[in-house]
């Protein structure tokens, strides 16, 4: 999402592989718990799914300045899509000003500026407001968010920060910000801020945060719900079992780190040389390169492209999704690899990955965001091995989150290729009508 960010997305030439360690969790001076929401989430489905996926590949393009690729969207319906960032976003409560309002902002590792609407936040109410008077724009796939930078006193899970370089978006597109999500504040690398300033995160020197996204239960009606939990200044060890996996960056600037294999039913596809890959809480679904992904999709028989580097599959497949990283395997559960049904019957689904483009990149393939996330516990930290800045991963404690699991595969896991079964063009998924539920659509944004 950001704007000079796009320029800094230029390769720092320093691609130092993600070593193995198993670390204990970073030291930490007392971290504070805030309760995540999960708000206004919709289930979605048929066009409306499809049209949602599109928006947010634009979005990611555009956020990560990758080549567009995008085709004409299928359908018309922009709206609603951006309705659907909110919906399924995981936002937390921040205060600011004085005296202090709560705003609920996406804590976006994607990004590094924080910003919020005019709508909610009301300059002449904060005694501590200061205006920079200097412009601040981001443009984002479906939209564009500017406004003037300012400082004000911002406090998020307990750790506040006087003086704090934000953004007042007097210009919101329509759908960016609503009641639940008033705006976003970027926890990424200060060098990919737009406004050039450090995050809150930065400026107020912590060197750890981490989540439990917690899974939204789509059999409830509740469009907000408990969403889990982050942490800043350290880990929860009550959220986490076994030890946290940590992946050295290979860039700070996003959370950049080496994605090691993926693979489906225990077989993993040629990544070659495309495993840069940004942990982004950001983003929901998992994109990557054209070519990848299409390998991936040739194992699951009866796959389909849906256009614009997305696929369905039966519904019934058994997926039984990995990433790895660092030599550990992560599965994903089937009902998080499917990111919706196509169809009236719920035959067909929608796949979690997709393909971002067919360009290589050189500095960032693949874009991992919560469908990953939700199934391990992340710890984004600057003092990890060695005092290495890291991405840490953990299994989820018993009981969060069912259905995830890991293993160690050692470290030579990104070889295997395996051409397996290709996609027959079976029946069509034919007029793409509601469906049922969708799993848990939750926002890129960002
Ligand atoms: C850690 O997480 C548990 C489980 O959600 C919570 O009850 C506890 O309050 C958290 N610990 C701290 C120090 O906030
Ligand atoms: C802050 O400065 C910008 C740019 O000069 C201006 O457009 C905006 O109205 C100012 N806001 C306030 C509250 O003074
Ligand atoms: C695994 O990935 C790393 C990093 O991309 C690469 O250097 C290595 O060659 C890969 N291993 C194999 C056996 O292909």
């Amino acid at each position: 999402m950001k704007l000079a960010g796009a320029t800094t997305l230029v390769s720092s030439g320093l691609l130092a592989a993600s070593a193995v360690m198993a670390v204990p969790a970073p030291s930490i001076s007392s971290p504070v718990h805030i309760p995540i929401t999960k708000r206004n989430l919709v289930k979605r489905s048929g066009d409306d799914l499809l049209n949602w996926a599109f928006e947010q590949k634009a979005m990611l393009q555009s956020k990560y300045n990758l080549p567009s690729t995008s085709q004409p969207q299928r359908r018309a319906g922009a709206a609603s899509l951006t309705n659907v960032q909110y919906d399924s976003s995981w936002v937390a409560p921040i205060s600011g000003g004085t005296p202090s309002k709560e705003y609920y902002v996406v804590l976006d590792t994607g990004s590094a500026d924080l910003w919020i609407s005019d709508q909610y936040y009301t300059p002449s109410s904060s005694s501590s407001f200061q205006n920079d008077s200097s412009a601040f724009n981001i443009q984002y796939g479906s939209g564009s968010v500017s406004g003037y930078l300012a400082t004000d006193t911002f406090s998020l899970a307990g750790t506040t920060v006087n003086n704090l370089h934000f953004a007042v978006a007097d210009q919101v597109s329509q759908g960016l910000t609503s009641a639940a999500m008033e705006g976003i504040m970027g926890m990424g690398f200060q060098r990919l801020a737009s406004s050039g300033e450090p995050p809150l995160w930065v400026a107020s020197n912590q060197n750890t945060f981490s989540f439990y996204l917690e899974r939204a239960s789509l059999t409830s009606a509740d469009q907000t719900q408990a969403g889990g939990i982050f942490t800043l200044g350290g880990t929860n060890s009550s959220l986490y079992q076994g030890d946290i996996s940590y992946n050295s960056l290979i860039e700070e600037l996003y959370w950049m780190v080496r994605l090691g294999a993926i693979g489906t039913k225990g077989s993993n596809v040629n990544l070659g040389s495309l495993t840069r890959a940004a942990i982004d809480t950001g983003t929901t679904l998992v994109g990557g390169p054209d070519s990848v992904v299409q390998s991936l999709y040739s194992q699951i028989p009866n796959s389909r492209s849906q256009g614009n580097g997305y696929y369905s599959f039966p519904c019934s497949s058994s997926v039984d999704a990995t990433l790895t990283f660092n030599g550990m395997q992560y599965t994903i559960p089937d009902s998080d690899f499917i990111a919706g049904t196509l169809d009236n019957s719920g035959s067909q689904c929608l796949g979690a990955f997709f393909g971002l483009g067919s360009t290589v990149q050189t500095d960032l393939q693949w874009i991992v965001g919560d469908a990953f996330l939700k199934n391990v516990y992340s710890v984004f930290t600057t003092n990890g091995n060695n005092g290495n800045a890291a991405v840490g991963f953990a299994s989820l404690a018993n009981g969060l989150n069912s259905g995830t699991n890991s293993k160690s595969v050692g470290t030579s896991s990104n070889t295997s290729s395996s051409p397996a079964a290709r996609s027959f063009g079976s029946a069509g998924v034919g007029a793409v009508a509601l469906a049922v539920a969708v799993s848990a659509l939750a926002a890129v944004l960002a």
